[in-house]
């Protein structure tokens, strides 16, 4: 094994090999890891594994849970489809692990290995879908902490080498555990005395096992390329940690915490309220499916969101698409505007509304196309004409990106479907990215 991850399936007088678990799936249960520079020795009655040195070593076999094998589609059309719809669960168990509802206060799967209160500095390491749940987390942390957040993608943080502070905390999002950007930055975070700690789904994976401490998300395995449960539990772990640093150092009161434990409750219900509006948004999907290009807008933490379905409807369905936080829209993108682009708005009625609804008119005014993602106040407040507004249930601010996630995963997958891409498997990626 060198980079990429490796594991080794022990079978009935069979052995296999593959990348992890899921792959291993159809044939066996019983898994072993292989370290970095292992290599293993294979016969049909079992397997010698070597280290880098040479020397004979053993690896643990660890039977692989059965939910870890829930691999099949169901009677969705696509995983992706099926996925977005187990958002609710997997959200709500998700933050069972991290929430005592009954009691209003964080409860952390993992005793950190650091002190909230000291940290000088959190930094946020992520590629794709991941870094777009840490660019949320910046501004919750900040928020919510008042804890100073650098956040970069991993393929640029590795090579920057930045200098890191005495007493930082580095976070690692990943969904796989294995991409190669990502465990480098983990590797070089380390070198620096960095604490680190890894927000994984895939627990046995290579990030999970080199951080300090794991914060898993408990997606259950996602099977299509285009991350969307994920990273709606990535949000969700991310949340939680957010309060609990602001709680611990002294930001947050414990109203506080009790109001925000219980938004964060109220995330399963209103993601499956939110999930009601598939037949508005595939309707919607048809129009989108005629365009070259879209132009995502959104502001504050829900701004990541606009990078996310910009991501989310390119990789899927290869139309060009932009996602910018809306106050840039002068700075530049707004040249694009005529009347042949659509223009989703993420703007729920927060603090920011009015200035999205600004930008809005700038776009209307160029003949852009409008569609309008808020809720039924920021709908009855908006005078701007829209080709189509989705009406988000009214909710705390602070679930906002997470329950927003939602209209813009279905958008890009009912497009996807309309232009007949391979929605699970899209042309040039892979799920794991475990080479640079
Ligand atoms: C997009 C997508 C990718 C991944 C990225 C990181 O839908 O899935 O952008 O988010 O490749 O992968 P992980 O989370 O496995 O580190």
């Amino acid at each position: 094994r060198r980079g990429s991850p490796l594991a080794v399936g022990y079978g009935d007088g069979e052995m296999y090999l593959g990348s992890d678990a899921i792959a291993l799936a159809p044939f066996t249960d019983r898994v072993a890891y292989l370290e970095e520079g292992d290599w293993v020795e294979i016969r049909r009655a079992g397997a010698v594994v070597h280290d880098e040195t040479d020397a004979v070593v053993t690896r643990p076999i660890t039977v692989v849970s059965a939910s870890a094998f829930q691999v099949d589609r169901g009677n969705y059309r696509h995983f992706m489809s099926k996925e977005i719809h187990e958002q609710p669960e997997v959200i709500g168990h998700t933050l069972a692990h991290y929430l005592d509802l009954s009691a209003g206060t964080v409860r952390l799967p993992a005793e950190p290995s650091f002190d909230w209160k000291s940290l000088s500095r959190l930094s946020i390491v992520a590629c794709g879908t991941a870094y777009y749940a840490g660019l949320v987390a910046k501004y919750w942390f900040e928020r919510w902490a008042r804890l100073p957040v650098e956040i970069d993608v991993a393929s640029e943080f590795r090579y920057r080498e930045p200098p890191l502070p005495e007493n930082g905390l580095a976070v690692f999002v990943s969904q796989s555990g294995e991409t190669a950007d990502t465990l480098a930055s983990l590797r070089y975070c380390k070198a620096q005395g960095q604490h680190c700690a890894a927000v994984v789904n895939v627990t046995t994976s290579t990030i999970a096992r080199e951080a300090d401490v794991i914060f898993p998300t408990l997606a259950g395995p996602e099977i299509g390329v285009a991350s969307t449960k994920a990273f709606t539990c990535q949000l969700s772990v991310l949340a939680s940690l957010a309060v609990a640093a602001g709680r611990a150092r002294g930001v947050l009161t414990e109203a506080d915490e009790a109001r925000m434990v219980a938004a964060l409750g109220d995330l399963p219900g209103l993601v499956l309220r939110t999930l009601r509006l598939e037949p508005q948004i595939e309707k919607l999907a048809r129009d989108v499916a005629k365009v070259n290009d879209v132009l995502y807008l959104g502001r504050g933490a829900n701004y990541p969101i606009a990078l996310e379905g910009a991501l989310k409807l390119k990789e899927i369905s290869y139309i060009h698409a932009e996602g910018y936080a809306a106050g840039e829209l002068k700075h530049g993108p707004i040249a694009l505007i005529d009347e042949t682009l659509p223009v989703v708005v993420i703007a729920p009625h927060d603090a920011l509304y009015e200035k999205t609804v600004s930008n809005m008119q700038e776009v209307a005014a160029r003949g852009g196309r409008i569609v309008l993602v808020t809720d039924a106040r920021g709908a009855a407040e908006n005078s701007v004409a829209t080709l189509q507004t989705i009406v988000m249930p009214d909710m705390d601010a602070l679930v906002a990106p997470i329950v927003y996630a939602l209209p813009i995963q279905m958008l890009a997958y009912h497009t996807a479907v309309f232009m007949g891409t391979d929605v699970d498997q899209p042309r040039n990626l892979a799920k794991s990215v475990t080479v640079e």
